[in-house]
């Protein structure tokens, strides 16, 4: 070759990484692995072979996972919790902070490993998995030192299963182990059963920490063995990463188990390119977005809009840019597109495409012969509601439409039923910042895409899943409160006696909705007896089409979530004004309605009412210290739809609680009030016309909490369901929620102290708010 064709071609010469010593550590275990049960490895038993699905050759032999395997694991792990709980914060801190060390210690180990494995370039496994592995246990080393001082009167759930994916094996499992070992829990983890082998070294790691024994546990195996775990009786929280299929089948599983539960699910994410983008660098974004890991990644920006104008220049640069990209041995330090995972996964991408209506450009660098590669793809003239467009492909292809203006972008970007991720490219600061709260996804990258760190939440909205994962909020959803609550009794209405008092002039009471108050749809409503047989009156009994007509209205109403949280304070203060104008007439209510003196009811709802409006411009988001030079920023963002079966016990407080956070958080919400008693709500109504409410922002229907609560867990609009009915609804409404993932706090049948502490606070506060991570790099 001349001087100049090299020049011409400007080639790279094969670089390969060496992976003798990753051979020498499988040879050590003779190709063939057991579980990692209580501090050793378990004697390995009927399996399946792990493959590089690069070259196909066999890596080694897992056992696969049996029930009794997963049980001897919890059991280890529950043996093992409460000492490692009592350890000091500190004593923990030093654990997590060795196995960060000796991760680095490990690292070119482990990275040659994970590619092996997975398939991904050395350069990713490298330069990003194993460096973020690392962090995340240095950052949690951190947050379980300062555990003990930040977060008093919280304890750890206790036995924690997780259960991940692939597509970032080792990395996951820091994801999961590091908060939750930092919290105090112990572990019981199932990898992937395509790329087990990283979790095991790490497992082999742990000893050389002198991590006590039971801490952290590795059943390997497939769906058989996660759903084993996820069953089990002894594991108190599950927390899953995978495709939302599963996802919907754990939240169904779990349901009404008590078990705390957090999912991290699929995507569609947009990528959006307005016409002032600084091309160059949206093209070099996109390579991240959706070829970083032959787009295996769950937020890959793999919805690519770009505005009309520069659309054509934009894709003609884009397939220029994906000819040149290399794609072949992973362990090649030169290649930018490694092996998809699995002949299978292969096998889906392909027929994906395949099936396609689109036009379709496979970028033209060659293959190689053998293995399981897929050429960068870029499709495009697809329609919005084209599979492809809206399902998750999990391959390097990206899916390309057109926009016009910014408000057409918002809402192609938000047709979907997904909301992990999205990319903004624009110099104009401006509209980044307009378009960045618009877009329903729980991270936010401008000018950026796929940045991660410890620091930082990352989760998603919607049917991506529900929880965050990194930071204080990460570490939150491996804690509970410490204090034990007692069980919940049931409330029953006071029955019809034999004869009773008929009020002097009838007053029947309808349902609010939308500021207006109307007739129950059924056309049923049932008389409301006093303790001193005494008929008060009639409450509507609201249906199925009541609670679709409210979610409406409260959909409606979105236009709150944009207000003021000074505005929204002022009318908070405004209803605790008009209620307290006439606390009296309340107090005899409730004392009609429960026989107990309610005007200490009524003074704690209206201090009530003052908390959330003080609350209203104070639940501040964060700026979260991420090593790049810029800043991520979480904001606390309204979760959009709340309904709430409001508390039995406590007619009006009940109903005050739950509504008072919602609003002031910029929600709109569907209260179902106290099945027993719900007049106090209705009189409310009064109180609520009254105080420059915008119709719609809270909507009542009463009813029976039975009857109401499928249709509200199971509705496709309601974004969040809170029960604190003393009716036993959790394992329901856990089960109906699958439907569209939404977020739900039940009380799994406890009772809560509505007049002290527990029955506001920052718990609410953080249940009627998503956190939105918006990263924005500096850099002219
Ligand atoms: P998956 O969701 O089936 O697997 C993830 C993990 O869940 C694995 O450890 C698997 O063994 C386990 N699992 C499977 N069924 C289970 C069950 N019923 N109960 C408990 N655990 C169970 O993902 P899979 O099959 O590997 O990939 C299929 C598709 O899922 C991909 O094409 C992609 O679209 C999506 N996916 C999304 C991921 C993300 O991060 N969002 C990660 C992996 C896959």
């Amino acid at each position: 070759m001349t001087i100049k064709e090299i020049f011409d071609r400007m080639d790279y010469g094969p670089a390969p990484e060496g992976n003798a010593e990753v051979k020498a550590w499988l040879a050590r275990h003779k190709g063939n692995f057991g579980h990692f049960i209580d501090g050793q490895f378990a004697r390995p038993g009927t399996g399946f072979a792990t493959k590089n699905p690069a070259t196909g050759d066999v890596l080694a032999t897992v056992t696969q996972g049996t029930v009794g395997d997963v049980d001897a694991a919890v059991k280890a792990a529950r043996r093992a919790q409460p000492k490692w709980a009592r350890l000091p914060g500190h004593a923990r801190a030093k654990y997590l902070y060795a196995l960060a060390r000796l991760i680095q210690k490990h690292s070119r180990l482990l990275a040659v490993l994970e590619t092996m494995d997975n398939g991904k370039p050395i350069r990713e496994a490298r330069d990003i998995d194993i460096p973020l592995v690392a962090r995340h246990f240095y950052y949690h080393a951190g947050l379980a030192q300062l555990m003990d001082s930040e977060m008093p009167g919280m304890a750890p759930h206790g036995v924690c299963g997780a259960v991940i994916p692939w597509n970032f094996p080792l990395l996951m499992l820091a994801w999961k182990v590091a908060p939750a070992l930092a919290a105090g829990n112990t572990v019981v983890l199932k990898p992937a059963e395509y790329t087990p082998l990283t979790a095991l070294l790490f497992a082999e790691i742990t000893r050389e920490a002198g991590l006590p024994k039971g801490v952290l546990n590795i059943v390997t195996g497939d769906g058989e063995t996660g759903a084993a775990l996820v069953a089990h009786p002894g594991v108190d929280k599950i927390a899953f990463t995978g495709s939302t299929p599963v996802g919907r089948a754990i939240r169904r599983a779990t349901a009404g188990t008590g078990k705390a539960l957090t999912l991290e699910l699929g995507g569609k994410s947009p990528y959006i390119v307005f016409d002032d983008a600084d091309i160059d660098s949206a093209i070099e974004g996109l390579v991240d977005a959706i070829w970083f890991n032959q787009g295996q990644v769950c937020c890959a920006g793999s919805r690519l809009l770009v505005q009309e104008g520069i659309a054509e220049r934009f894709h003609d640069r884009l397939k220029r840019r994906m000819d040149g990209l290399r794609i072949g041995d992973p362990l090649d330090k030169c290649i930018d597109v490694g092996a998809v995972v699995d002949p299978v996964q292969l096998a889906t991408i392909t027929d994906m495409v395949n099936g396609s209506e689109g036009e379709v450009y496979h970028a033209k660098t060659p293959l190689p012969g053998q293995g399981c590669f897929y050429p960068p793809t870029l499709i495009t003239g697809l329609g919005t509601a084209s599979r492809l467009m809206q399902e998750e492909i999990f391959g390097p292809v990206l899916v390309s439409m057109t926009f016009r203006t910014p408000q057409e972008a918002v809402d192609l970007a938000n047709n979907t039923r997904f909301g992990l991720a999205a990319s903004l490219w624009t110099e104009n600061i401006n509209l980044a910042l307009d378009i960045a709260p618009k877009i329903r996804a729980g991270v936010v990258w401008v000018n950026a895409t796929n940045l991660f760190d410890a620091a930082a939440g990352f989760g998603g909205v919607r049917e991506s899943g529900f929880g965050r994962e990194g930071g204080w909020e990460g570490l939150l959803t491996y804690l509970k409160p410490a204090a034990a609550a007692k069980p919940i009794k049931r409330v029953a209405a006071i029955p019809e006696p034999a004869s009773f008092d008929v009020p002097d002039l009838d007053r029947t009471t309808k349902l609010f909705i939308g500021g207006k108050q109307t007739r129950p749809d059924g056309g049923y409503s049932r008389p409301v007896f006093s303790s001193k047989a005494k008929l008060l009156g009639h409450a509507g009994l609201g249906n199925r089409k009541d609670i679709r007509n409210a979610v409406e209205a409260a959909h409606a109403a979105k236009g709150w979530g944009k207000a003021t949280g000074h505005n929204r304070a002022q009318i908070l203060y405004y209803i605790a004004e008009n209620l307290s104008a006439r606390a009296g007439e309340f107090a005899a209510r409730l004392r009609d309605l429960t026989g107990r003196d309610g005007r200490a009811e009524v003074e704690a709802s209206i201090a009530r009412l003052f908390t959330y409006a003080a609350w209203s411009d104070k639940f501040d988001g964060q700026a979260k210290s991420v090593p790049i030079r810029g800043i991520a920023l979480a904001l606390n963002e309204p979760v959009g739809v709340i309904a709430a079966l409001c508390a039995d016990e406590a007619p009006l407080l009940g109903l005050i609680s739950a509504m008072a956070p919602a609003i002031a958080m910029g929600n709109t919400c569907v209260l179902v009030p106290s099945d027993p008693f719900p007049l106090a709500a209705t009189d409310l109504y009064q109180v609520l016309e009254t105080s420059d409410l915008p119709p719609g922002v809270v909507n009542i229907v009463t009813g029976s909490h039975t009857e109401l609560a499928k249709p509200l867990a199971g509705h496709m609009d309601v974004d969040a369901l809170w029960s604190f009915s003393s009716a036993d609804l959790s394992a329901l409404i856990e089960a109906e929620s699958a439907t569209n993932l939404k977020r739900t706090w039940v009380n799994n049948a406890r009772a809560r102290d509505w007049m002290g502490a527990e029955g506001e606070g920052r718990d609410f506060l953080r249940q009627a708010t998503a956190i939105k991570t918006v990263w924005v790099p500096y850099g002219a």
